[in-house]
């Protein structure tokens, strides 16, 4: 199997003794296939998190990764243009002012153009490849056109927005055509999977069903596969003395708070970092009884640092915090702790098992891995997760406490009935959390999508038998 991304599993830096150095990229894209890719010895084309750079084909972890260069110019114009001020707001809900710019597109296209050609040379006759996410929206109707033989699957890792929003783009046929090349398109939700059956229907005057389309003499299926974690790994990772150890040390270095209120996000205004600072921040000036003494870790990966939304996004989120400190904080106990940093593994798992509310309150995501990281960490049965509405996992962690982040009041009650959820009604909610995460893996999204993608194409080559 070939996975195309626009990032490698790892950013691979060029070292001044020309070695190259491995650091996990960030993003869920990563954390969910890097686990089942290894274990099928795949390959993966992607981009190594570094412009101008080109490196050979290596092995690592069991996956062979073919770098693909990107070049300054196409680093601005096709990955932070068109992918992260184009697409990027518009499908999640137009949370920011989307920009329309020809020579993004044409950016865009030829670097898909790109993605596609090596994915023709790296596949085997009869290969299936899988192309994920928005940034490489053209590659099956281009890989198809090279490699008819293959079997191409395509999965969207973010919402697909209504068809008010998308018809905005000038270039909604192209985009609708590119992603018609796949054998099987799958979505987070049932809603995103209407939504492009829906497009398909109006914008291109297709024949449609339920869950197919008919396009140029082929049913294209479309479905729903909602992407999940190695909750195993996960969870057994935060069973290690290690983790256990690590958290018990964080609590103790935090000054024994009487809660833990925790926040894991790349640094994105999608993910509604502000409103759950803003929701802390209020219960803490009304001197409310649940907050007193309480503590919030936010830690906020570096993402998309050039871009001037995130720019302002950040500024913002940095005075926010100082400004709660300087009001609520005292001598060595600030009332935020802000970390604008990656952290292995091990470390994000000590979080987790040490935090008493987990705070997940996103305008829009298309699932977040997160909220079920934490889940899966939780093996002592303790911890409560604050989920907003508008993330994909909300539509299977319902035994969370659901918020609406647009409702500050609401958000702030959340986070308030979290902080005093008695202990037998939390470990009622975490149990049904826990028995869904566990048993929706992410071994179990691939198995799924994988075998509805070898359906299609078994159905074809029948059909062509006969
Ligand atoms: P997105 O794909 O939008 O970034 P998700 O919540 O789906 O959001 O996935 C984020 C992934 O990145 C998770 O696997 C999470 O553990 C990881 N992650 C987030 N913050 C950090 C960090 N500071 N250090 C390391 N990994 C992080
Ligand atoms: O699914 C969300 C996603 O955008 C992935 O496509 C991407 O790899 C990840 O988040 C991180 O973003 P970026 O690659 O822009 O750093």
């Amino acid at each position: 199997m070939v996975v195309v991304a626009n990032r490698l599993p790892f950013d691979l830096e060029v070292q001044p003794d020309g070695s190259t150095k491995a650091r996990q990229a960030p993003g869920g894209l990563v954390t969910a296939l890097e686990p089942i890719l290894s274990r099928r010895h795949g390959a993966w084309i992607g981009w190594p998190g570094t412009p101008d750079v080109t490196l050979d084909p290596t092995t690592a972890d069991g996956l062979t990764l073919h770098p693909l260069t990107l070049s300054s110019d196409e680093i601005d114009q096709y990955y932070e243009g068109f992918s992260n001020a184009t697409l990027w707001p518009l499908y999640h809900d137009a949370v920011a002012d989307s920009e329309y710019h020809r020579v993004w597109w044409d950016s865009y296209r030829k670097v898909n153009e790109r993605f596609a050609r090596r994915a023709a040379e790296v596949a085997a006759p009869g290969a299936t490849v899988w192309v994920h996410d928005y940034q490489l929206q053209l590659v099956p109707e281009m890989l198809r056109k090279l490699r008819p033989d293959v079997r191409i699957g395509f999965f969207l890792h973010i919402p697909f927005p209504p068809s008010e929003l998308f018809s905005r783009l000038p270039w909604r046929k192209q985009i609708m055509r590119g992603l018609l090349g796949s054998d099987l398109i799958g979505f987070q939700l049932p809603g995103g999977s209407r939504n492009f059956v829906r497009l398909a229907r109006t914008l291109l005057g297709l024949a449609t069903s339920g869950g197919s389309v008919e396009y140029e003499g082929r049913t294209v299926r479309v479905g729903a596969f909602p992407i999940s974690i190695d909750s195993g790994g996960q969870s057994s990772l935060a069973a290690t003395p290690e983790v256990h150890e690590a958290a018990k040390q964080l609590r103790s270095d935090l000054g024994n708070p009487s809660k833990i209120i925790l926040g894991v996000d790349r640094l994105d205004y999608t993910k509604g970092i502000d409103i759950r600072l803003r929701a802390f921040g209020e219960l803490l000036a009304e001197g409310d009884p649940a907050a007193r003494d309480a503590v919030m870790i936010q830690v906020a990966t570096p993402s998309r640092e050039r871009l001037q939304s995130y720019i302002t996004m950040r500024e913002g989120i940095e005075r926010q915090v100082g400004a709660m400190n300087g009001d609520f904080g005292r001598i060595g106990h600030p009332a935020v702790h802000y970390l604008h940093q990656s952290f292995p593994r091990e470390q994000l798992a000590a979080f987790y098992v040490a935090a008493d509310v987990m705070a997940v309150t996103p305008l829009r995501d298309g699932m977040n891995l997160v909220a079920k990281e934490y889940v899966a960490c939780r093996v002592d049965g303790g911890g409560v997760l604050l989920l907003s509405e508008f993330t994909g996992a909300a539509q299977e962690l319902r035994s969370s406490l659901l918020v609406n982040p647009y409702d500050t009041d609401g958000v702030k009650e959340g986070l308030r009935t979290a902080l005093t959820m008695p202990a037998v009604e939390a470990r009622r909610r975490m149990r049904i959390l826990r028995r869904q995460v566990l048993t929706h893996d992410v071994d179990r999204w691939a198995a799924d999508f994988l075998s509805n993608l070898e359906g299609v194409r078994d159905r074809v080559a029948e059909a062509r038998a006969r």
